[in-house]
């Protein structure tokens, strides 16, 4: 009787533990990425209660601000803190390194304090078109920050590299998963940072953006950049295995060149993979639900790639918001790949948990905007000799990357274009009075020039938005010629960070 009870019991626990395995959320594995290369990002709580309010439990930040850590601090969300490209130079010191450990890492280690749970060192440092600026200091300061976090007594803490899918290729004559090694200009240096990672139970960090091969490519057929079950045009075969999307292709041909340099077992965390919404024909937001909805509802099933079937992926959305600042050299969409608003109000239906009963997330809340005026073309105005310049300027500093081909504001005429801009414009400058003027050309409006598709935005205000917002004033007594030139620099330093 008691053998029978037991045996009642096991079976009870078995049970019990398949129901638990079945229930947990794709959100549990889930992160967000969180970047603030915006004129008015969100403040930091107000997006903390957001991610609560969504059950996110992990976000990946570029940074290790002080009042996004306050802000996270109490809470149950897991945390990776990142050290800019710009600053890997000077991790090369053991000393500077141990510094930025003990400041931005210990001091959050406390109860109630900040679940820190990796150090991202560098942002894709080794990205060819960076041509190899980052390639000598990356791996020293990796190491020096992984060793400072162990000395420190923090090794549970994990320094990483999160990197970009070009590290990695196979061979054009054998364009297959298999045949995947590192690049060859950084074999050495792949090889040995792969061995420091693996030393330390250290994951490796990708991105994949199966977007960008569809963007880089008009060959590329469109339905293998999704996960939609079902006949795929031309699936990639190798040695017998079928793929079916370019996100299982990528990733396992990373899991080759792992394979390749003696590690073919180490962990791989996902660090960005999503789908804009705007700024180019691909970029929408039905490609995006469509998305979403594949790669989550795999990642709840646990159904890992076919080098590496039935797995748990670790896996970070980019992500979170729009960024309406961030440097748009890759392409108009770069300020669109948010799954909600700048303002935190959500674009499309999505089911985090990948059970497929996709709803619109939970918005920001307590969010405050400016006034609703709008800056709009001046109907009356005399002289429009000056327009394509002023519409120039305001682009130049606001965001007019939904006026692009296959965007939400294409199509508009001249007047349409300069009104967008116009009060674009005037959001990004708080709604002075002075920022809607443009030569007289503009004029203020209680009208939201709003259509069906196309958003004449207005900002948030200062209250839900941190102090680098207002810090932004107008041009001021500098010339346009100045301003365009600091615009162009400021460009290159966040292409560089
Ligand atoms: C990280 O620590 C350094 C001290 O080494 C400090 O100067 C820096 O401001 C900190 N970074 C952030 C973003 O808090
Ligand atoms: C890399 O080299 C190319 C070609 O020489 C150049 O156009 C580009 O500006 C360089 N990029 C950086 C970040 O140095
Ligand atoms: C990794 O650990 C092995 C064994 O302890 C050691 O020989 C090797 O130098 C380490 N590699 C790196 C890159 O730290
Ligand atoms: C409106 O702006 C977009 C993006 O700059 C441009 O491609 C388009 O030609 C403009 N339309 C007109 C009528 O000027
Ligand atoms: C425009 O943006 C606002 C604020 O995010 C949002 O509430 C609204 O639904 C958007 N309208 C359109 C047409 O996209």
């Amino acid at each position: 009787m008691a053998v029978s009870l037991a045996a009642r019991g096991a079976w009870l626990c078995v049970l019990l533990a398949v129901v638990a395995a079945a229930a947990v959320p794709a959100a549990e594995a889930l992160g967000m990425n969180w970047g603030t290369q915006a004129t008015h990002p969100l403040a930091p709580k107000i997006v903390v209660q957001m991610l609560k309010d969504n059950g996110i439990k992990k976000v990946k930040l570029f940074d290790a601000d002080q009042g996004t850590l306050n802000a996270l601090a109490g809470t149950d969300i897991e945390v990776m803190v990142a050290i800019p490209n710009v600053l890997l130079d000077v991790m090369t010191d053991y000393d500077t390194a141990r510094d930025w450990v003990r400041h931005n890492v210990s001091r959050y280690h406390f109860d109630g304090g900040v679940k820190i749970k990796y150090v991202a060192v560098g942002n894709e440092p080794f990205l060819a078109s960076y041509n190899g600026t980052f390639d000598k200091v990356t791996f020293p300061a990796l190491q020096n920050i992984q060793n400072a976090l162990n000395d420190a007594g923090l090794s549970d803490v994990k320094a990483t590299v999160p990197l970009n899918a070009d590290v990695y290729n196979s061979p054009t004559d054998n364009p297959v998963p298999s045949a995947g090694r590192f690049r060859k200009d950084i074999t050495d240096l792949m090889t040995q940072m792969v061995q420091f990672l693996a030393n330390n139970s250290a994951p490796f960090t990708v991105n994949i953006y199966p977007y960008l091969s569809l963007y880089l490519s008009d060959d590329f057929p469109v339905d293998f950049a999704f996960f939609d079950e079902g006949a795929i045009a031309a699936p990639v075969l190798d040695n017998g295995v079928t793929y079916t999307n370019v996100f299982d292709a990528n990733f396992d041909t990373l899991v080759s060149s792992l394979k390749a340099v003696g590690h073919g077992d180490l962990p791989i965390v996902i660090g960005e993979v999503g789908w804009p919404t705007d700024g180019d024909k691909h970029a929408t937001a039905v490609y995006a639900q469509r998305f979403y909805n594949g790669l989550l509802s795999r990642l709840a099933a646990h159904k890992g790639t076919p080098l590496r079937p039935n797995q748990y992926m670790e896996v970070y959305l980019f992500g979170l918001l729009d960024e309406d600042v961030k440097s748009v050299a890759p392409g108009a969409f770069e300020r669109h790949w948010g799954i909600l608003r700048f303002d935190g109000q959500p674009k499309f239906p999505i089911d985090l948990t990948g059970q497929g009963q996709n709803t619109m997330l939970v918005p920001a809340k307590d969010v405050e905007y400016l006034p609703r005026t709008w800056c709009v073309y001046n109907s009356n105005a005399k002289d429009t000799s000056k327009l394509a310049e002023n519409v120039n300027f305001a682009c130049t500093f606001a965001d007019c990357t939904a006026l692009g081909y296959g965007s939400t504001c294409a199509g508009m005429d001249a007047i349409g274009n300069a009104s967008y801009a116009f009060n674009a414009y005037f959001q990004v400058q708080n709604q002075r009075d002075e920022a809607c003027d443009f030569q007289a050309l503009a004029v203020p409006t209680q009208t939201d020039p709003s259509t069906a598709t196309c958003n004449f935005t207005i900002q948030i205000a200062a209250a839900s938005s941190t102090s680098a917002g207002h810090r932004r004033t107008g041009p001021g007594p500098l010339g346009a010629a100045a301003l365009l030139a600091l615009a162009l620099l400021v460009q290159l330093l966040f292409m560089l960070q």
